[in-house]
């Protein structure tokens, strides 16, 4: 681990979907930049495994199973957050799932509310029990980062749910500014473009060029291009941004 830009030395941090994809690619940066994690995910052999190569790294982190679709979940990940570090600092709202696409008036209950529970509503049971641990910092708050999308400012054919949840995920992090900011607690909502998390693996080769001319900078991101920038954005030098979407997508949302 390099010791020259530790900017989060110190903090407490957790992730949520750390097992894999870009969860685990901000939780090694949250480790690289000195900040201790509590790596999370539903799938604990993925998530050990994210923890286990912070350590390698000279990080310090520990695994808590968490499903972020259920309230108690949540709690309880916050909770052992303070039981094992004495606070929490830093949450990065990260786990998500995407639909098969499906035209709107296609789409089961069943699968608006398996993407609903999880992308949206995972959300809010992690941001309310969250800023409940760092009203509990004595004044010095906190900063939560939601991964969103492009997709939390543009529609994109048949994903519907996944749109809606992630434009409500843009709304849900300013209500936080709105509420929070005068006991400094701050959110801010990353907006990823595609991202390379195995997934466009299984693309073939045309589908895969259009994704890639889809973005100006005419391909896909590095999930480290995404952790890079979460790592960065949660700094206490970023203080004064709040309530805030950034983009990160090599120009999708600028034409
Ligand atoms: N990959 C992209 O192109 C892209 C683009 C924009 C936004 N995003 C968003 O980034 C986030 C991460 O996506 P990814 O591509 O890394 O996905 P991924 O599928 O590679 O990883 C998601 C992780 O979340 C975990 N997870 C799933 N359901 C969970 C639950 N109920 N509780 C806890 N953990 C759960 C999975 O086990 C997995 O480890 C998501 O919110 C996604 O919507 C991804």
């Amino acid at each position: 681990m390099s010791q020259d830009n530790q900017f989060l030395q110190g903090k407490i941090a957790l992730v949520t979907g750390a097992g894999a994809g870009l969860g685990r690619s901000i939780a090694l940066h949250y480790g690289n930049a000195g900040a201790t994690i509590v790596v999370s995910d539903i799938n604990e052999e993925n998530g050990k495994e994210t923890a286990a190569l912070i350590a390698e790294n000279g990080g310090t982190a520990s695994f808590k199973r968490a499903d972020v679709s259920k309230a108690a979940d949540a709690e309880a990940l916050v909770e052992f957050a303070v039981n094992q570090y004495g606070r929490l600092d830093i949450a990065c709202n990260n786990a998500g799932v995407a639909p098969p696409a499906t035209p709107l008036a296609e789409v089961s209950d069943e699968l608006w509310h398996k993407i609903t529970s999880v992308n949206l509503d995972g959300v809010f049971y992690g941001m309310r029990a969250q800023i409940r641990a760092m009203q509990q910092n004595n004044g010095q708050g906190g900063t939560i980062v939601n991964i969103a999308s492009i997709l939390g400012q543009v529609g994109f054919p048949g994903l519907g749910p996944y749109v809606a949840t992630k434009h409500a995920i843009v709304g849900l992090t300013k209500q936080v500014a709105v509420d929070y900011a005068s006991q400094n607690i701050r959110a801010i909502a990353v907006g990823p473009a595609f991202i390379k998390t195995g997934l466009e693996s299984n693309l073939d080769p045309k589908s895969r060029a259009a994704l890639d001319e889809a973005h100006p900078i005419g391909r896909m991101g590095e999930p480290e291009e995404v952790g890079a920038v979460v790592a960065a954005i949660s700094a206490p030098t970023w203080s004064f941004v709040n309530g805030s979407y950034i983009p990160v997508d090599g120009g999708f949302l600028a034409r």
